[in-house]
Protein backbone atom coordinates (compact mmCIF):
# COMPACT_ATOMS: atom_id res chain seq x y z
CA UNK A 1 0.00 0.00 0.00
CA UNK A 2 1.31 3.72 -0.45
CA UNK A 3 2.34 5.67 2.43
CA UNK A 4 -0.01 8.30 3.80
CA UNK A 5 0.90 11.59 2.48
CA UNK A 6 3.26 13.71 5.49
CA UNK A 7 1.25 16.42 5.28
CA UNK A 8 -2.22 17.65 3.86
CA UNK A 9 -3.08 21.15 3.72
CA UNK A 10 -6.78 21.58 3.22
CA UNK A 11 -9.39 24.22 2.04
CA UNK A 12 -6.65 25.73 0.07
CA UNK A 13 -7.48 28.36 -2.64
CA UNK A 14 -5.15 27.15 -5.84
CA UNK A 15 -4.53 29.81 -8.51
CA UNK A 16 -7.59 30.11 -10.56
CA UNK A 17 -10.01 30.45 -7.50
CA UNK A 18 -10.98 26.54 -7.17
CA UNK A 19 -10.79 25.07 -3.66
CA UNK A 20 -8.23 21.43 -3.47
CA UNK A 21 -6.50 19.72 -0.53
CA UNK A 22 -2.43 19.40 -1.53
CA UNK A 23 -1.30 16.31 -0.20
CA UNK A 24 2.93 16.42 0.32
CA UNK A 25 5.19 13.22 0.77
CA UNK A 26 8.89 12.93 0.78
CA UNK A 27 9.34 17.09 0.19
CA UNK A 28 7.09 17.31 -3.26
CA UNK A 29 3.60 18.08 -3.50
CA UNK A 30 2.14 14.67 -4.65
CA UNK A 31 -1.65 15.03 -5.30
CA UNK A 32 -4.20 17.88 -5.54
CA UNK A 33 -7.32 17.30 -5.18
CA UNK A 34 -9.39 15.94 -2.49
CA UNK A 35 -7.41 14.24 -0.07
CA UNK A 36 -8.81 12.11 2.84
CA UNK A 37 -5.69 10.73 5.25
CA UNK A 38 -2.16 12.16 6.10
CA UNK A 39 0.04 12.44 9.08
CA UNK A 40 -0.43 15.86 9.78
CA UNK A 41 -3.48 18.05 8.44
CA UNK A 42 -3.59 21.51 8.36
CA UNK A 43 -7.12 23.60 7.41
CA UNK A 44 -5.69 26.52 5.52
CA UNK A 45 -9.87 27.72 5.49
CA UNK A 46 -9.13 31.82 5.40
CA UNK A 47 -5.74 32.11 4.33
CA UNK A 48 -3.88 32.70 1.48
CA UNK A 49 -1.51 29.72 0.99
CA UNK A 50 1.42 31.00 -1.23
CA UNK A 51 4.05 28.95 -2.83
CA UNK A 52 7.12 30.18 -0.80
CA UNK A 53 9.32 33.14 -1.77
CA UNK A 54 12.99 32.26 -3.47
CA UNK A 55 15.10 35.82 -2.25
CA UNK A 56 17.55 35.73 -5.66
CA UNK A 57 19.10 38.41 -3.91
CA UNK A 58 20.51 38.00 -0.06
CA UNK A 59 24.03 38.88 1.85
CA UNK A 60 23.63 36.90 4.50
CA UNK A 61 27.05 38.03 6.37
CA UNK A 62 28.63 35.08 9.01
CA UNK A 63 31.96 35.41 9.83
CA UNK A 64 33.99 38.65 10.67
CA UNK A 65 30.77 40.30 9.73
CA UNK A 66 28.27 38.28 12.76
CA UNK A 67 27.80 41.42 14.35
CA UNK A 68 25.43 42.43 11.36
CA UNK A 69 23.88 38.97 10.29
CA UNK A 70 25.00 35.33 10.19
CA UNK A 71 23.39 32.13 8.65
CA UNK A 72 21.15 31.75 11.46
CA UNK A 73 19.53 35.03 11.95
CA UNK A 74 19.49 35.90 8.49
CA UNK A 75 17.43 32.56 7.35
CA UNK A 76 15.74 32.82 10.55
CA UNK A 77 14.97 36.18 9.38
CA UNK A 78 13.66 34.47 5.73
CA UNK A 79 11.44 31.86 7.01
CA UNK A 80 9.80 34.12 9.23
CA UNK A 81 8.79 36.34 6.12
CA UNK A 82 7.49 33.21 3.71
CA UNK A 83 11.39 32.98 2.31
CA UNK A 84 12.27 29.58 1.76
CA UNK A 85 15.32 29.89 -0.71
CA UNK A 86 18.07 32.56 -0.19
CA UNK A 87 21.10 33.35 -2.94
CA UNK A 88 23.75 34.16 -1.48
CA UNK A 89 25.97 36.83 -2.64
CA UNK A 90 29.60 36.91 -3.15
CA UNK A 91 30.82 40.19 -1.35
CA UNK A 92 31.18 38.56 1.66
CA UNK A 93 34.77 38.90 3.94
CA UNK A 94 36.71 37.35 1.88
CA UNK A 95 34.87 37.59 -1.00
CA UNK A 96 33.62 34.20 -2.90
CA UNK A 97 36.50 34.61 -5.82
CA UNK A 98 38.51 31.24 -5.59
CA UNK A 99 37.40 27.90 -4.69
CA UNK A 100 38.02 27.28 -1.05
CA UNK A 101 36.63 30.67 -0.28
CA UNK A 102 33.44 29.27 -1.70
CA UNK A 103 33.75 25.53 -0.34
CA UNK A 104 34.03 26.96 3.30
CA UNK A 105 31.15 29.45 2.54
CA UNK A 106 29.08 26.33 1.78
CA UNK A 107 30.16 24.78 4.73
CA UNK A 108 29.08 27.39 6.68
CA UNK A 109 25.45 27.82 5.22
CA UNK A 110 25.16 23.79 5.51
CA UNK A 111 25.75 24.00 9.19
CA UNK A 112 23.81 27.19 10.41
CA UNK A 113 21.34 27.52 7.61
CA UNK A 114 17.35 26.91 8.73
CA UNK A 115 16.18 27.67 5.22
CA UNK A 116 17.40 26.49 1.79
CA UNK A 117 20.25 28.61 -0.44
CA UNK A 118 22.17 29.11 -3.33
CA UNK A 119 25.62 30.55 -3.52
CA UNK A 120 27.05 32.67 -6.18
CA UNK A 121 30.62 33.20 -7.10
CA UNK A 122 32.01 36.29 -7.12
CA UNK A 123 34.18 37.75 -10.35
CA UNK A 124 37.40 39.21 -10.59
CA UNK A 125 39.93 38.95 -13.25
CA UNK A 126 41.49 36.14 -11.62
CA UNK A 127 38.42 34.14 -10.65
CA UNK A 128 38.76 30.48 -11.90
CA UNK A 129 35.48 30.68 -13.49
CA UNK A 130 34.83 27.06 -14.92
CA UNK A 131 36.11 25.83 -11.53
CA UNK A 132 33.81 28.09 -9.48
CA UNK A 133 31.06 26.19 -11.51
CA UNK A 134 32.37 22.90 -10.92
CA UNK A 135 32.33 24.28 -7.25
CA UNK A 136 28.13 24.54 -7.66
CA UNK A 137 27.99 28.09 -7.93
CA UNK A 138 24.91 29.12 -8.84
CA UNK A 139 24.78 32.36 -11.01
CA UNK A 140 28.04 34.29 -11.05
CA UNK A 141 27.71 38.19 -9.52
CA UNK A 142 26.51 39.94 -8.46
CA UNK A 143 29.47 41.84 -10.36
CA UNK A 144 30.17 45.04 -9.35
CA UNK A 145 30.03 47.38 -12.37
CA UNK A 146 30.56 50.29 -9.46
CA UNK A 147 32.39 50.19 -6.25
CA UNK A 148 29.57 49.48 -3.36
CA UNK A 149 29.84 48.22 0.26
CA UNK A 150 32.69 45.13 0.76
CA UNK A 151 32.94 45.15 -3.10
CA UNK A 152 35.61 45.67 -5.84
CA UNK A 153 34.15 47.00 -9.13
CA UNK A 154 34.98 44.86 -12.35
CA UNK A 155 36.98 47.11 -14.47
CA UNK A 156 34.97 47.45 -17.83
CA UNK A 157 38.22 46.21 -19.90
CA UNK A 158 37.85 42.81 -18.09
CA UNK A 159 34.24 42.32 -18.31
CA UNK A 160 33.79 41.07 -22.06
CA UNK A 161 36.11 38.19 -21.03
CA UNK A 162 34.61 37.06 -17.98
CA UNK A 163 31.24 37.57 -19.91
CA UNK A 164 32.71 35.07 -22.32
CA UNK A 165 33.15 32.96 -20.10
CA UNK A 166 30.39 32.87 -18.35
CA UNK A 167 28.78 32.36 -21.23
CA UNK A 168 31.02 29.13 -22.29
CA UNK A 169 29.43 27.45 -19.14
CA UNK A 170 26.15 28.28 -19.84
CA UNK A 171 25.83 30.51 -16.76
CA UNK A 172 24.33 33.55 -16.03
CA UNK A 173 25.94 36.72 -14.91
CA UNK A 174 24.38 38.80 -12.27
CA UNK A 175 24.83 42.95 -12.73
CA UNK A 176 25.13 45.31 -10.22
CA UNK A 177 25.02 48.20 -12.46
CA UNK A 178 25.81 51.63 -11.26
CA UNK A 179 27.86 54.99 -12.01
CA UNK A 180 29.38 56.87 -9.60
CA UNK A 181 30.06 61.24 -9.98
CA UNK A 182 32.73 62.06 -7.95
CA UNK A 183 31.63 64.60 -5.20
CA UNK A 184 30.52 65.37 -1.39
CA UNK A 185 28.38 62.18 -0.38
CA UNK A 186 27.00 64.36 2.52
CA UNK A 187 22.96 63.26 2.29
CA UNK A 188 20.34 61.09 0.79
CA UNK A 189 19.81 63.72 -1.43
CA UNK A 190 23.58 64.04 -2.81
CA UNK A 191 23.88 60.12 -2.50
CA UNK A 192 21.28 59.94 -5.19
CA UNK A 193 22.45 62.21 -7.74
CA UNK A 194 26.27 60.97 -7.39
CA UNK A 195 24.66 57.91 -8.67
CA UNK A 196 22.00 58.96 -10.82
CA UNK A 197 18.74 57.59 -12.97
CA UNK A 198 21.47 58.52 -15.73
CA UNK A 199 24.23 56.80 -14.33
CA UNK A 200 22.76 53.90 -13.59
CA UNK A 201 21.07 53.55 -17.27
CA UNK A 202 24.64 54.13 -18.55
CA UNK A 203 26.18 51.48 -16.63
CA UNK A 204 23.05 48.94 -17.99
CA UNK A 205 24.48 50.57 -21.38
CA UNK A 206 27.91 50.07 -21.18
CA UNK A 207 27.93 46.57 -19.76
CA UNK A 208 25.52 45.17 -22.58
CA UNK A 209 28.37 47.16 -25.13
CA UNK A 210 30.79 44.77 -23.14
CA UNK A 211 28.76 41.42 -23.47
CA UNK A 212 30.01 40.68 -27.09
CA UNK A 213 29.43 36.74 -26.97
CA UNK A 214 25.85 37.49 -25.47
CA UNK A 215 26.12 35.82 -22.41
CA UNK A 216 22.87 35.68 -20.39
CA UNK A 217 21.99 38.86 -18.33
CA UNK A 218 20.24 39.15 -15.14
CA UNK A 219 19.86 43.21 -14.03
CA UNK A 220 19.97 43.03 -9.69
CA UNK A 221 18.15 45.41 -7.99
CA UNK A 222 16.72 48.71 -10.84
CA UNK A 223 16.09 51.41 -9.24
CA UNK A 224 14.94 53.88 -12.22
CA UNK A 225 12.59 53.51 -14.67
CA UNK A 226 15.71 54.86 -17.22
CA UNK A 227 17.59 51.85 -16.37
CA UNK A 228 14.71 49.30 -16.94
CA UNK A 229 14.05 50.40 -20.26
CA UNK A 230 17.83 50.37 -21.15
CA UNK A 231 17.71 46.68 -19.97
CA UNK A 232 18.08 43.71 -22.15
CA UNK A 233 18.00 40.91 -19.71
CA UNK A 234 15.79 40.35 -16.66
CA UNK A 235 15.46 43.12 -14.16
CA UNK A 236 15.06 42.77 -10.16
CA UNK A 237 13.26 45.39 -8.13
CA UNK A 238 13.89 45.80 -4.52
CA UNK A 239 10.75 46.51 -1.89
CA UNK A 240 12.87 49.55 -0.98
CA UNK A 241 12.93 50.79 -4.32
CA UNK A 242 9.21 50.39 -4.63
CA UNK A 243 8.12 51.81 -0.77
CA UNK A 244 11.01 54.17 0.39
CA UNK A 245 11.63 57.75 -1.13
CA UNK A 246 13.89 59.68 0.54
CA UNK A 247 11.06 62.47 0.85
CA UNK A 248 10.04 59.85 3.72
CA UNK A 249 12.85 60.57 6.26
CA UNK A 250 15.77 63.28 7.27
CA UNK A 251 18.44 63.86 4.29
CA UNK A 252 20.68 62.51 6.85
CA UNK A 253 18.96 59.48 8.16
CA UNK A 254 21.79 56.61 6.96
CA UNK A 255 19.33 53.61 7.62
CA UNK A 256 17.86 54.84 4.34
CA UNK A 257 21.73 54.76 2.55
CA UNK A 258 21.62 52.14 0.10
CA UNK A 259 23.34 51.53 -3.65
CA UNK A 260 21.61 52.09 -5.99
CA UNK A 261 19.98 55.05 -4.02
CA UNK A 262 16.59 55.24 -2.75
CA UNK A 263 15.33 57.99 -5.47
CA UNK A 264 12.47 60.84 -5.25
CA UNK A 265 8.87 60.09 -4.30
CA UNK A 266 8.43 60.78 -8.39
CA UNK A 267 11.36 58.49 -9.57
CA UNK A 268 9.60 55.81 -6.92
CA UNK A 269 6.24 56.13 -8.75
CA UNK A 270 7.51 56.20 -11.90
CA UNK A 271 9.00 52.58 -10.83
CA UNK A 272 5.52 51.37 -10.53
CA UNK A 273 4.39 52.13 -14.07
CA UNK A 274 6.50 49.55 -15.31
CA UNK A 275 5.18 46.81 -12.94
CA UNK A 276 4.81 44.66 -15.71
CA UNK A 277 8.16 44.76 -16.82
CA UNK A 278 10.06 43.70 -13.24
CA UNK A 279 10.64 40.04 -13.83
CA UNK A 280 11.75 39.42 -10.34
CA UNK A 281 11.27 41.16 -6.73
CA UNK A 282 14.48 39.86 -4.67
CA UNK A 283 15.16 42.14 -0.79
CA UNK A 284 18.98 42.84 -1.51
CA UNK A 285 18.85 42.24 2.57
CA UNK A 286 21.94 43.88 2.99
CA UNK A 287 21.95 44.03 7.17
CA UNK A 288 24.45 46.73 8.85
CA UNK A 289 24.73 47.13 12.70
CA UNK A 290 22.43 50.31 14.40
CA UNK A 291 25.94 51.29 15.00
CA UNK A 292 27.46 51.42 11.56
CA UNK A 293 24.21 53.32 10.21
CA UNK A 294 24.37 55.98 13.21
CA UNK A 295 27.66 57.13 11.94
CA UNK A 296 27.87 60.48 10.38
CA UNK A 297 26.44 59.94 6.80
CA UNK A 298 29.41 60.03 4.65
CA UNK A 299 30.70 57.04 6.77
CA UNK A 300 27.92 54.99 7.04
CA UNK A 301 28.13 51.47 5.20
CA UNK A 302 25.28 51.25 2.01
CA UNK A 303 22.67 48.52 2.90
CA UNK A 304 19.05 47.83 4.49
CA UNK A 305 18.00 44.55 5.72
CA UNK A 306 14.91 43.73 4.28
CA UNK A 307 14.27 39.92 3.38
CA UNK A 308 11.32 39.29 5.85
CA UNK A 309 9.73 42.18 4.70
CA UNK A 310 9.55 41.61 1.27
CA UNK A 311 6.13 39.46 0.65
CA UNK A 312 5.04 41.04 3.54
CA UNK A 313 4.71 44.11 2.21
CA UNK A 314 3.95 43.11 -1.42
CA UNK A 315 0.77 41.20 0.56
CA UNK A 316 -0.53 44.52 2.44
CA UNK A 317 -0.41 45.80 -1.57
CA UNK A 318 -2.45 42.93 -2.85
CA UNK A 319 -4.79 43.29 0.34
CA UNK A 320 -4.65 46.98 -0.32
CA UNK A 321 -5.66 45.90 -4.15
CA UNK A 322 -2.73 47.93 -5.70
CA UNK A 323 -1.17 44.23 -7.16
CA UNK A 324 -2.73 40.97 -7.99
CA UNK A 325 -1.85 38.06 -5.91
CA UNK A 326 -0.08 35.70 -9.27
CA UNK A 327 1.58 38.44 -9.80
CA UNK A 328 3.42 38.55 -6.70
CA UNK A 329 3.09 34.62 -6.92
CA UNK A 330 5.18 35.41 -10.24
CA UNK A 331 8.06 37.20 -9.37
CA UNK A 332 9.00 36.44 -6.06
CA UNK A 333 8.55 32.45 -6.18
CA UNK A 334 7.94 31.20 -9.67
CA UNK A 335 10.18 33.67 -12.05
CA UNK A 336 13.19 33.50 -9.15
CA UNK A 337 12.72 29.74 -9.44
CA UNK A 338 13.14 29.69 -12.98
CA UNK A 339 15.90 31.55 -13.64
CA UNK A 340 18.08 29.93 -11.69
CA UNK A 341 17.52 26.38 -11.93
CA UNK A 342 15.57 25.78 -8.66
CA UNK A 343 12.92 24.09 -8.70
CA UNK A 344 9.35 25.26 -8.15
CA UNK A 345 7.44 25.72 -5.70
CA UNK A 346 3.66 24.94 -5.98
CA UNK A 347 0.73 23.36 -6.20
CA UNK A 348 0.76 20.66 -8.77
CA UNK A 349 2.37 17.15 -8.53
CA UNK A 350 6.35 16.80 -8.04
CA UNK A 351 6.31 20.65 -7.06
CA UNK A 352 8.76 21.22 -3.96
CA UNK A 353 6.40 21.43 -1.24
CA UNK A 354 7.67 24.77 -0.09
CA UNK A 355 4.89 27.10 1.26
CA UNK A 356 3.85 29.93 3.61
CA UNK A 357 0.15 31.00 4.79
CA UNK A 358 -1.30 34.52 5.05
CA UNK A 359 -3.95 35.79 6.70
CA UNK A 360 -6.14 38.95 5.20
CA UNK A 361 -5.15 41.51 8.01
CA UNK A 362 -2.19 43.27 7.79
CA UNK A 363 0.35 44.75 10.72
CA UNK A 364 1.99 47.67 11.03
CA UNK A 365 5.88 46.58 11.44
CA UNK A 366 7.71 47.14 14.01
CA UNK A 367 11.71 46.15 14.61
CA UNK A 368 10.85 44.04 17.75
CA UNK A 369 8.71 41.75 15.16
CA UNK A 370 12.00 40.86 12.54
CA UNK A 371 14.71 38.14 13.43
CA UNK A 372 17.22 39.97 12.04
CA UNK A 373 20.67 40.61 13.90
CA UNK A 374 20.76 43.91 12.84
CA UNK A 375 18.14 45.03 14.91
CA UNK A 376 15.94 47.45 12.95
CA UNK A 377 14.50 47.93 9.67
CA UNK A 378 13.89 50.91 7.35
CA UNK A 379 10.07 50.36 6.99
CA UNK A 380 9.51 50.66 10.46
CA UNK A 381 5.81 52.00 10.67
CA UNK A 382 4.81 50.01 7.23
CA UNK A 383 1.50 47.81 6.64
CA UNK A 384 2.76 44.38 6.17
CA UNK A 385 0.80 40.74 6.18
CA UNK A 386 3.25 38.21 7.82
CA UNK A 387 2.82 34.38 7.45
CA UNK A 388 1.86 32.38 11.23
CA UNK A 389 2.97 29.44 9.08
CA UNK A 390 5.98 28.34 6.85
CA UNK A 391 6.58 24.63 5.54
CA UNK A 392 9.95 23.95 4.12
CA UNK A 393 9.91 20.22 1.63
CA UNK A 394 6.32 19.87 3.43
CA UNK A 395 7.35 20.29 7.17
CA UNK A 396 6.60 22.70 9.56
CA UNK A 397 9.89 24.84 10.63
CA UNK A 398 8.06 28.49 11.65
CA UNK A 399 4.85 28.74 13.64
CA UNK A 400 3.99 31.67 15.30
CA UNK A 401 6.72 33.37 16.09
CA UNK A 402 8.67 29.65 16.71
CA UNK A 403 10.84 27.79 14.48
CA UNK A 404 11.26 23.73 14.42
CA UNK A 405 13.85 21.54 12.80
CA UNK A 406 14.16 21.60 9.28
CA UNK A 407 16.06 19.90 6.17
CA UNK A 408 17.34 22.82 3.79
CA UNK A 409 18.67 21.93 0.71
CA UNK A 410 21.82 23.95 -1.36
CA UNK A 411 20.67 24.44 -4.70
CA UNK A 412 23.83 23.69 -6.95
CA UNK A 413 24.48 25.38 -10.11
CA UNK A 414 24.08 23.04 -13.33
CA UNK A 415 28.13 22.74 -13.44
CA UNK A 416 28.02 20.92 -10.41
CA UNK A 417 30.78 18.21 -10.10
CA UNK A 418 30.39 16.25 -6.85
CA UNK A 419 33.73 15.65 -5.00
CA UNK A 420 34.12 11.84 -5.38
O1 LIG B 1 23.73 49.03 -0.51
C1 LIG B 1 24.30 47.98 -0.78
N1 LIG B 1 24.79 47.18 0.17
N2 LIG B 1 24.46 47.65 -2.05
C2 LIG B 1 25.21 46.61 -2.42
O2 LIG B 1 25.31 46.36 -3.57
C3 LIG B 1 25.96 45.82 -1.41
C4 LIG B 1 25.27 45.88 -0.13
C5 LIG B 1 26.04 45.32 1.03
O3 LIG B 1 26.61 44.22 0.90
O4 LIG B 1 26.05 45.95 2.08
ZN1 LIG C 1 24.20 45.10 -5.38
Amino acid sequence: MERRPDLVLVNVRVPGGRKADIAVRDGRVIHTGAVTSGNQIIDCSGLFVLPAAVDVHVHMRGGKQSAKEDWKTGSASALAGGVTVVVDQPNTVPPLTNPGAFLSRVHEAKEHSLCSYAINSGVTPNTPIEEMWAQGATAFGEIFYAPSSYSDALDIGDLPRALRRIRALGGLATIHAEGIIPGKDTGLAAHDSLRSARNESEAVIAVQEGNTDSCRLHFCHMSTAEAIEAAQGTVEVTPHHLFLSREKTRDENARFKVNPPVRSEKEREKLWTLWDRIDIIASDHAPHTKAEKALPFPDAPSGVPGVETMVPLLMAAVLDRKIMLPDLIQKTATAPAALLGIPPSGFSPGDRADFALYPDAAVTIEPEMLHSRCGWTPFEGFRAVFPPTVILGGTVVYKDGDFFPSDPTWFTGKGYVPPL
